[in-house]
C-alpha cells in the first residue's frame, strides 16, 4: 500500500479524500489543517491521526504521498519540506502563487528524485482528451484559433469564508490564478506555450470585497501562429458553463454545455464528447479529480513520470505573470 496524507482541510480537501479512500492501493495516515476543529472532524470522519502542523505530521506518519490542499502561498513551503522529507507531492493548482516561487519549486522537485504533480484535473474531461485527440490527429485539419470564455459569480460571502483568497500576498491574484486557470492551462496545453501574451487584468465591482482583480482578458499567439482569445470574470451573478471553442480548418469544435461538438462547413453537427456531469454546488468544478488523482498513483511505479509537474504548471502561471505585470497589478520585479 501506497500511504496518503492531506493537508489543509478546507473546501477542495473532499475531492482528494474521496479519490484516496476509494483507491484500492492508497491509504490515507493522516490529515493536517491549522484549524484544530477541522483537523479533529476530518481525523474523525476518515479514522486517521490529525495534526495541526506539518511539520510534526511529516515526522510522525511519514506518508509516502502529500496532497496540498492549502492557500496558494503555502504551495510552495509545503510542498519543498513534505519533498525534502522523502514523500510525493500532488498540490492543487496554482503550483505557487507566484512565477518566481514555482520555479524555485520546479528546481526542488527536480532535485529531489522524487514526484510532484499539480492538480489541472480539467485535462482529464473527456472533451478536453478528445479535443487533443483532434488537434494531434488533424482530423479536421491544423487548428487555426481559439477562444475561452468563463462567466462564473464570486461574492463578500466567498472571500470571507476564506480571506486570503481576497488577497494579493496569500492568494497571487484573483480570477485568473484561483478561479479560471484551468481554462488557460487547457489552452496553453492544447496549442503549445505562448510566445506572445498580450493580457490585462482589473477588479471591476469586487473593489469593496477584494483587492486582487476579478476580471480579465488575454490573447495569445502559440507555436505555428495559432491564435487564442480568453476571457474570464466573477462578476456573472451565477456559474456559467466555460465556453470553449477550437477552430480547424475544416470544421469549429464547441465545447458547450458539457458537450463537445463539431460543426462542418456542411452544416453537420455532431457530439465528440460528452463531460461526466460533476454533482452538486461546486459542479463547476468538473468530475475529474478523481482521474487524475489515479492517474498521478499509477505513475508512482511507472517508467514515464506523472505529466502535469511544476514546469508543465508553470505555463499558465508565466501567462498570468505577464498578464499582471502588464495590467500594473504587480511590479515586473517582485514575481
Ligand atoms: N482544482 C480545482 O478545481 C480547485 C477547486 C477549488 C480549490 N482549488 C484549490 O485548492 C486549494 C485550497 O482551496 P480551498 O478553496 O479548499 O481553500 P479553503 O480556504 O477552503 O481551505 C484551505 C484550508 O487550509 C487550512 N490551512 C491554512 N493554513 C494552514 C497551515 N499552515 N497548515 C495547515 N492547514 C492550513 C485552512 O484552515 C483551510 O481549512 C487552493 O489552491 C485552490 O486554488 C482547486
Amino acid at each position: 500500500m501506497t500511504t496518503a496524507a492531506v493537508v489543509g482541510i478546507g473546501d477542495i480537501s473532499a475531492n482528494h479524500l474521496h479519490a484516496i479512500g476509494e483507491h484500492p492501493a492508497v491509504d490515507l495516515v493522516a490529515v493536517c489543517d491549522i484549524d484544530p476543529e477541522r483537523a479533529e472532524a476530518a481525523a474523525a470522519q476518515w479514522g486517521v491521526p490529525g495534526f495541526t502542523d506539518v511539520d510534526t505530521m511529516l515526522r510522525k506518519a511519514r506518508p509516502d504521498v502529500v496532497h496540498i490542499t492549502l492557500p496558494h502561498y503555502l504551495h510552495a513551503p509545503v510542498a519543498e519540506a513534505a519533498l525534502r522529507a522523502g514523500a510525493h507531492v500532488l498540490t492543487e493548482k496554482p503550483v505557487a502563487e507566484s512565477y518566481a516561487a514555482g520555479a524555485e519549486l520546479a528546481r526542488v522537485a527536480r532535485e529531489s528524485g522524487r514526484t510532484l504533480g499539480v492538480c489541472f484535473q480539467n485535462r482529464y474531461n473527456d472533451s478536453s482528451q478528445a479535443m487533443r485527440l483532434l488537434v494531434d490527429d488533424r482530423t479536421y485539419g491544423s487548428v487555426v484559433s481559439a477562444r475561452a470564455s468563463v462567466w462564473w459569480h464570486r461574492d463578500a460571502a466567498y472571500y470571507a469564508s476564506s480571506p486570503w483568497r481576497a488577497t494579493w500576498r496569500e492568494a497571487g491574484g484573483g480570477v485568473l490564478i484561483n478561479q479560471t486557470i484551468h481554462t488557460i492551462d487547457l489552452l496553453c496545453w492544447l496549442l503549445g506555450a505562448p510566445e506572445e501574451i498580450s493580457g490585462v487584468a482589473a477588479n471591476l465591482t469586487h473593489r469593496d470585497i477584494t483587492e486582487v482583480e476579478d476580471t480579465a482578458t488575454v490573447a495569445m499567439r502559440h507555436p505555428g501562429g495559432v491564435t487564442s482569445v480568453y476571457f474570464a470574470t466573477n462578476c456573472h451573478a451565477e456559474n456559467a458553463p466555460v465556453e470553449f471553442e477550437l477552430v480547424f480548418e475544416s470544421a469549429t469544435v464547441r465545447l458547450q454545455d458539457g458537450q463537445l461538438l463539431a460543426a462542418t462547413p456542411d452544416g453537420e453537427v455532431q457530439v465528440i464528447a460528452s463531460d461526466l456531469a460533476a454533482e452538486g454546488e461546486r459542479s463547476y468544478w468538473g468530475a475529474s479529480h478523481a482521474r487524475l488523482i489515479n492517474d498521478f498513483y499509477a505513475h508512482l511505479s511507472a517508467e514515464q513520470p506523472f505529466w502535469i509537474d511544476a514546469d508543465a504548471a508553470l505555463v499558465s502561471l508565466g501567462v498570468l505573470r505577464d498578464t499582471y505585470v502588464a495590467s500594473g497589478l504587480v511590479p515586473a520585479d517582485a514575481r
